[in-house]
């Protein structure tokens, strides 16, 4: 019994079963499939959580409690409609600026990590320059249908650090056409250390910055970061 047991549980891909189901304490067998049911539905939750996080590729954050002191919300939002990702229902967008260390990554982070873990969201995050290059790559390899389709699966695409680097002339190009395919469908985050009227500067183009611009500020919410360097900061407090 104990081998047929084994093998169905491999076919029917439980095989956490034959050497656990002993650990399940039940009065009746009603009980007993109730609970082992849940314990399958646990599993399967984790496997797919690990499997989002996974693909996500998010930066590692430090494990410490947010300060939202110097952070300046848009007008009519709250705290929880940005950090439990409650704009991705509505498919909103947030540009977080401000100057470096003062949170804009750390903060995107926590939010992916809540829509992932909470609501079982699709989370993607790049760098504006990691973005570009997997774009060109893709490109080159006769690969941007595949790699566009990626995208169009996601809830929220990141993008980190917009303006740090000019871009790639079409790398640029393609970006455009992956911030239009996300418009009304899908929420962007982009976080920048740079004023809209500089971004012309990061897009080598006014017409495409504009059309870039344009796309992403309709249905969307600015979060402006104050402080300063919190990495500065602590540095300091090192000392
Ligand atoms: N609001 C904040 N609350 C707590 N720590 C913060 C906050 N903002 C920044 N930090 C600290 O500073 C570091 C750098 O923040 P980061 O999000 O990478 O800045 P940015 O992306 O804006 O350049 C974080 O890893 C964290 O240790
Ligand atoms: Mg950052």
């Amino acid at each position: 019994m104990e081998q047929m047991i084994k093998e169905y549980a491999k076919r029917l891909k439980l095989s956490w079963i034959p050497a656990n189901y002993h650990t399940i304490h039940a009065e009746t067998n009603e009980e007993f499939l109730l609970k082992l049911f849940e314990r399958e539905v646990q599993h399967r939750d984790e496997r797919r959580i690990n499997l989002l996080l996974k693909q996500a590729t998010l930066p590692k954050i430090p494990n410490k409690p947010y300060d939202w002191r110097e952070i300046q919300l848009a007008p009519g939002i709250t705290k929880d409609y940005i950090l439990e990702g409650e704009f991705t229902k509505n498919q909103e967008n947030l540009i977080f600026y401000g100057g470096v260390g003062t949170g804009k990554t750390f903060l995107s982070t926590l939010i992916a990590l809540n829509l992932m873990k909470k609501q079982g969201k699709r989370v993607k995050f790049y760098t504006a320059a990691s973005i570009v290059n997997a774009l060109l790559e893709a490109n080159e390899k006769g690969d941007l249908g595949k790699f566009l389709n990626q995208i169009e699966k996601l809830d929220l695409l990141i993008l980190d650090e917009l303006g740090y680097i000019p871009l790639h002339k079409q790398g640029a190009e393609l970006l455009f056409q992956v911030i239009s395919m996300c418009y009304e469908t899908k929420s962007i985050i982009v976080t920048t250390n740079l004023p809209f009227s500089q971004w012309n500067n990061v897009f080598g183009d006014p017409i495409l910055t504009e059309a870039v611009i344009d796309r992403l500020i309709h249905h969307s919410h600015l979060i402006i970061f104050n402080g300063e360097s919190h990495r500065y900061k602590d540095s300091i407090s090192q000392r």
